[in-house]
Formats: C-alpha cells, sequence, structure tokens
C-alpha cells in the first residue's frame, strides 16, 4: 500500500454528516511497533511499547506530559534510535539507519515550525526539498494542494500575515506533500482556541477522507482524541506498556452530531480513567 497524498477512486466519506458504518480500514498494520524501549541516561522514558496502527485507520496517542509521546514520534523519524524493540511498517521491519527520507512516513511536529522569512509556498516546499526534490518541481507539487486545503492565495505570504489555523493547515500540507502514506501529527491543534480547533478537527476528517493515509496522532485532549479516531491509545506515565486500548465505534457522527451521541460521554469517562491510572 502506497497511498501517499494521492486521491482515492472512490473516497468513503466516514466522519462526514452521514458517516457509513461499513467503510473499515483495509486488513493489515501499516504500522507496528514490538516492545520499543528508550532511556535517555538512566532515566527510561519508554519501555516495552508495543502497538499497531492499521492501513487508513486513524490511532490517537494520549498521555500526561513528558510520558514520551514526542519521543516515540522521534524514534518513528529516525531522529533518535531506539534502545531496544523494533519497528515495522507494512511487515517489514525498517532499517533503523534509515533516515526520514527513507521511512514511510511523513512527521508534523509538536510546534509551528514555519520559517518566518520564506514564504508560504517555500514554506510548504521544505520537506519535500529535504528529501531531495528540485525546488520547482516541489513548489509544483505544494501549489496543487493549497486550493483544497482552503489556502489558495496565500502562497506568497508570509506566516506572520496568516492566522494560527492557517498556518496548522500550512504545516499539515508541508506534511502530506511528501505522499508517505503514514502521517505522524504531535498535537496538531493544541495551540489553538476552541473554535478553530473545532474547525480544522472537521476539516482534517474531511481531507483525511478523500485520502488513504494510516495516521499516528498525538493529543492531550481526549474528547479531541475519541473525536477523531478508530482507537485510543494510552501511554503511560512511568515508562511501561500501553495502558489502554479503546475503540470508537465508527458509526458515532464526527460532526455536528458528536457531542450528542450518547456513546461519546462514556467513551471520554473511561479514557479519563485510564489516563489517571496511568499517572500512577
Ligand atoms: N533529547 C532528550 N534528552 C534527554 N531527555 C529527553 C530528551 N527528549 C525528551 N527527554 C525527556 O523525556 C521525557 C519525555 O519527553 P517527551 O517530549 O517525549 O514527552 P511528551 O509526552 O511528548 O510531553 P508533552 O505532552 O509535554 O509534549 C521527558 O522527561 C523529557 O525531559
Ligand atoms: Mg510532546
Amino acid at each position: 500500500m502506497n497511498g501517499g497524498a494521492e486521491v482515492r477512486a472512490d473516497p468513503a466519506p466516514r466522519f462526514g454528516a452521514a458517516p457509513r458504518a461499513g467503510a473499515a480500514p483495509q486488513a493489515g498494520a501499516a504500522l507496528e511497533l514490538r516492545g520499543i524501549g528508550k532511556s535517555f541516561g538512566d532515566h527510561p522514558v519508554l519501555a516495552d511499547v508495543s502497538l499497531t496502527v492499521g492501513a487508513g485507520e486513524i490511532v490517537s496517542l494520549v498521555g500526561a506530559s513528558g510520558s514520551g509521546k514526542s519521543t516515540l514520534l522521534s524514534l518513528l523519524t529516525g531522529a533518535l534510535r531506539p534502545d531496544t524493540g523494533e519497528i515495522r511498517y507494512g511487515g517489514e521491519p525498517v532499517a533503523p539507519a534509515a533516515g526520514g527520507r527513507d521511512r514511510p512516513f511523513a512527521f508534523m511536529p509538536q510546534r509551528d515550525v514555519l520559517l518566518p522569512w520564506r514564504r508560504i509556498l517555500d514554506n510548504a516546499c521544505i520537506g519535500l526539498e529535504v528529501a531531495g526534490v528540485p525546488r520547482r518541481a516541489a513548489r509544483e507539487r505544494a501549489a496543487e494542494l493549497f486550493a483544497p486545503f482552503g489556502l489558495a492565495g496565500t502562497e506568497a505570504r508570509y506566516p506572520r500575515q496568516l492566522s494560527g489555523g492557517m498556518r496548522q493547515r500550512v504545516s499539515f500540507l508541508r506534511t502530506v506533500v511528501q505522499g508517505k502514506p503514514v502521517l505522524l501529527l504531535d498535537e496538531p491543534f493544541g495551540a489553538l482556541d476552541a473554535i478553530t480547533r473545532d474547525e480544522l478537527q472537521r476539516w482534517l476528517l474531511d481531507i483525511w477522507a478523500a485520502h488513504g493515509w494510516s495516521i499516528l496522532l498525538i493529543t492531550h485532549d481526549i474528547r479531541e482524541a475519541v473525536r477523531l479516531s478508530d482507537r485510543v491509545l494510552v501511554l503511560p506515565q512511568r515508562a511501561g506498556r500501553i495502558a489502554g486500548d479503546v475503540p470508537v465505534p465508527r458509526d458515532i457522527p464526527r460532526g455536528d452530531g458528536f457531542l450528542l451521541d450518547g456513546r461519546v460521554p462514556p467513551l471520554e469517562a473511561r479514557l479519563h480513567a485510564l489516563m489517571v491510572a496511568a499517572r500512577a
């Protein structure tokens, strides 16, 4: 599978106003972590972490600040190496020495990292340029996504001239334009106000429905995790195994009906309890 940034011939929007209960992800794990451990000096941050993200699945990882969520993504991007364990993609081990450009993962970092002196289009190209794509080709590929991402007309602006929500969309565009099948999103909406966050969550689900990405999403926010995900995983504060793996029924509407669905509060309460227990 290599859906990448290709648009599916038959997009199956399941999170819109009328979700389709039958639109299950394809069988098989796109991403699999087995027994991952990582310490900084004598401080273990991750120990025996195993998880899977199925092809076409959105899986959220929640956990307290400092529990190692960003560290886990750094292991996936290749910025850090695990002390123990294995990362697999499509059933095959990812070579430990493979750098970001050779891995099937595209990463959106926790902070807004647009370069203030680069125009928006040039910011959107950075990931491609780092991957060795010539600048002109990179610009052409990125430019195609501006309209579908609601960013038409911003190409020649600078980051300071965009709202926070628009900047996050540029960061997201920069991530997906790399054409990788797995997206790693670290708190993509963390710094936004509630209304903009809500808008971007809906936007993400809409745009996701037209693509084949598998997504591992990190968030502090239980409601966001439930709304966006097929499954929510809880990372314990003290290094150890995943402390909860909570499936979210696929037929819960993720648009206007989300908060009115009676299944949502018990799911949130369960996750809250798991997170409290995972702090012990
Ligand atoms: N390069 C590093 N060197 C030493 N310690 C580190 C390094 N990176 C992270 N840590 C430590 O590892 C722990 C986990 O950090 P990490 O950034 O992964 O947490 P997090 O779960 O992403 O937190 P947050 O929710 O606040 O973003 C923290 O105690 C942090 O200080
Ligand atoms: Mg973090």
